[in-house]
């Protein structure tokens, strides 16, 4: 069973830090799937129509089983509850926060309001799965194109073919490369959410994707999300 057989129950990211700076209002999204907070979020911000992009075979069942709960649910405490306690699917151990915490990082939980509005908009949406490796996009997504793309931390589980600093960066430029091909003209992606705002994991930093990137001209902006985390976006003009 590998690390990503199970599912992340709720969010472990800032959503809420980044979330109004993708635009997604009447737009089509690509976003990791993992909890389904990220689609949420898109929805309540107003997406047209969101695809999951995941590689657990699971996460798009996951998400129908939560939608479900979603719409039972008289309140937020109510849904986070019912989340956490179904026992349908195996969660990943320790991910999971508190409710309280949850509401500051993802804004369909923020107040019942924000949640009775996504209640609205999910009954008249649906999500897309597709199941698919980030790193091959390509090879799954064949031609699709979309205007905001949210990868959330999964740049964090890359694992460059060398630890040669200009084989990683020429790599980390070539997946860039393949994830823009993806985006339409003045579309945004969120490329990489990074706890801390420094290392991505042992091999990479954000100065390794910055130097890849800006040598091409490539203009990324940082938003900076509570508790240090940075989200890295791009905007292709
Ligand atoms: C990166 S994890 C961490 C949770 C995330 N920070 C969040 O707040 O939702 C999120 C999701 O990425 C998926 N994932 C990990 N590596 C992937 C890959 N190479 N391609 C596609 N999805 C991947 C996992 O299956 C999981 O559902």
């Amino acid at each position: 069973m590998s690390k990503f057989d199970r599912i992340y129950p709720f969010t472990t990211e800032f959503i809420s830090g980044y979330m109004k700076h993708l635009n997604v209002g009447g737009k089509s999204v690509l976003t990791v799937g993992s909890s389904g907070d990220q689609a949420y979020n898109a929805f309540l911000y107003g997406a047209n129509n969101v695809t999951l992009f995941d590689i657990n075979p699971n996460a798009k069942a996951f998400v129908d089983k939560k939608s479900d709960i979603l719409f039972d649910s008289k309140c937020i405490r109510d849904f986070y509850y019912a989340v956490v306690e179904s026992s349908d699917f195996s969660y990943i151990d320790g991910e999971v926060f508190s409710c309280k915490s949850l509401r500051l990082m993802n804004d369909y939980m923020r107040d019942e309001d924000a949640f009775k509005h996504l209640q609205k908009r999910m009954v008249v949406n649906e999500v897309e799965g597709i199941v698919g490796d980030v790193f091959k996009m390509d090879d799954t997504l064949k031609g699709r194109v979309f205007d905001v793309i949210n990868l959330s931390n999964v740049l964090q589980y890359y694992q460059p073919k060398s630890m040669d600093k200009t084989v990683i960066r020429r790599e980390l430029l070539e997946l860039f490369n393949m994830f823009i091909g993806h985006l339409k003209d003045n579309g945004t992606i969120m490329l990489s959410y990074i706890y801390g705002g420094q290392e991505l994991n042992e091999f990479i930093s954000l100065y390794d994707v910055l130097v890849s990137l800006e040598k091409e001209k490539y203009q990324l902006e940082g938003v900076h999300t509570s508790d240090g985390d940075l989200a890295l976006m791009y905007q292709k003009r």
